[in-house]
């Protein structure tokens, strides 16, 4: 019951989401869900605490970022080119990257198929922007 209503305002967030800036589709975001699910999901690559391995690169700050701005992570030559055009880590570049990394930037390293569930997007941005 519960989860069929979620189901139907999402999609009518989908809607209003081609009139309105998407910022306005996505202000609901659950930080806390989304840290569990950066915990599941991301976590095993990115782990946004100092001292830890580089498996990629760290992700607190994330958002307004330029792309590619780790000194101590050796990006792809598809990132390093996004970041001589100046590229921004917007919401919407980072909602549009998450929900289909390869698609959004042909050439990735980052071997992960998208996060493909909207709710589930703007709980992981709601989560970056707590660890900003
Ligand atoms: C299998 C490992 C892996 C997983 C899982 C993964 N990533 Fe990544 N991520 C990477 C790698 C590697 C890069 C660097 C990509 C490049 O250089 O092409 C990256 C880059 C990024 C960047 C850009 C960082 C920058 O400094 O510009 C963001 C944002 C990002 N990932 C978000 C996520 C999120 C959110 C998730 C979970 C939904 C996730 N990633 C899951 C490996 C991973």
């Amino acid at each position: 019951m519960h989860s069929t209503i979620r189901r139907l305002s999402f999609s009518v967030l989908l809607v209003s989401a081609l009139a309105l800036p998407l910022g306005a589709a996505r202000a609901d975001g659950d930080p806390v869900k989304g840290e569990k699910f950066f915990r599941q999901v991301c976590a095993q690559c990115h782990i946004p605490l100092p001292g830890d391995p580089l498996a990629a690169p760290k992700l607190n700050g994330i958002i307004g970022r330029p792309i590619a701005a780790k000194e101590d992570y050796r990006y792809s030559d598809a990132f390093m080119a996004r970041k001589a055009e100046g590229m921004i880590w917007t919401e919407e570049n980072l909602v549009a990257f998450v929900r289909d990394p390869r698609d959004f930037i042909p050439g990735t390293v980052m071997q992960f198929v998208g996060v493909k569930r909207g709710s589930a997007r703007a709980n992981l941005i709601a989560y970056l922007k707590s660890i900003q």
